[in-house]
């Protein structure tokens, strides 16, 4: 497995193979490896000649005062991790390689960027947006995946890609979940035994809203009285940033509608959590809007 360093590094080894008729896929990363980023390593690799896995703390998506510095970082794992699932290379830049002396160019998702997280975390969507797009550019892939975990990036990035006219496939791929139900996150290494205990009920949370809104007990516009009302039982939590139905596709909080995304981002102390659930409720029988 290759591991790589530059952009220009980057872009010569994937011109190549480009050139040679190889298709490549691309997953982007942070690094902190779990199942849940090698479950969507496996499928490229699964359908791509060729994958790559870049590693990189982007310091434009942390506003100051979050958690930049203390994110871990673990590469040699990381890569033992991904040479295990046959990746073909890791592409792991300096920050300078990323952002030299001078940089200035940032791309802003205008009307997504500002909802659900960022209200709470500003210019981080458009610090993921600048960021996919540059590694866009030095991995030049012919697939790109991204987890619906982080549901409001894949709609952020889908639509940064239909309106640059990218001529590179997005695909989305499922949340991956520990066996009580907590979404796997690099960030879950922050949470104390307690508050890990109590993190996997931000999941129960979410699925109990699901389940009653489809037997019709519960009608879409009580989602997000009902979310606040089981989170805020919850001990460690510390804030509900926001807790409620939103429309897939545009964001806004609704009170009806054939799909919902039940969604949450809450704070245990330090830690910020997100987690989210898509419901179609035009399979479901008995819903009341
Ligand atoms: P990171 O948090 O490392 O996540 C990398 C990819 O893994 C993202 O597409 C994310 O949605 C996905 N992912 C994380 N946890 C997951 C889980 N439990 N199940 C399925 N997929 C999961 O997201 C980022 O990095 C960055 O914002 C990035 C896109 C790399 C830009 O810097």
């Amino acid at each position: 497995m290759e591991i790589i360093g530059s952009m220009s590094a980057m872009q010569r080894f994937s011109k190549a193979l480009r050139l040679s008729g190889k298709t490549i896929g691309f997953v982007p990363t942070m690094g902190a490896l779990h199942e849940g980023h090698l479950s969507i390593v496996r499928e490229s690799v699964k359908a791509n000649d060729i994958t790559i896995v870049s590693i990189f703390v982007n310091p434009a998506q942390f506003s100051e005062g979050e958690d930049f510095n203390r994110y871990p970082r673990d590469y040699d794992n990381d890569i033992k991790k991904l040479g295990g699932l046959l990746a073909d290379a890791v592409f792991i830049p300096t920050v300078d390689s990323v952002y030299p002396d001078g940089y200035k160019t940032y791309v802003e998702v205008r009307g997504l960027s500002d909802k659900l997280c960022g209200q709470f975390r500003l210019g981080h969507f458009s610090g993921v947006a600048t960021v996919v797009l540059k590694l866009f550019n030095a991995v030049m892939p012919v697939r790109a995946y991204f987890g619906l975990k982080d549901y409001q990036q894949c709609v952020v990035l889908k639509k940064m890609s239909a309106d640059l006219n990218l001529d590179i496939e997005i695909v989305l791929c499922p949340t991956v979940r520990e066996p009580d139900g907590l979404a796997m996150s690099s960030r879950n290494a922050y949470l104390s035994a307690e508050e890990r205990l109590d993190a996997a009920l931000i999941y129960k949370a979410l699925k109990e809203a699901e389940l009653a809104v489809k037997d019709g007990s519960l009608k879409v516009r009580a989602i997000a009285p009902r979310l606040r009302e089981t989170l805020s039982g919850v001990k460690s939590i510390t804030e509900i940033q926001y807790a409620s139905a939103y429309d897939p596709d545009t964001l806004d909080e609704i009170t009806g509608g054939a799909r919902v995304l039940i969604a949450a981002a809450v704070k245990m102390g330090g830690t910020r959590l997100i987690d989210n659930i898509m419901v179609d409720l035009q399979a479901a029988e008995g819903v009341v809007c």
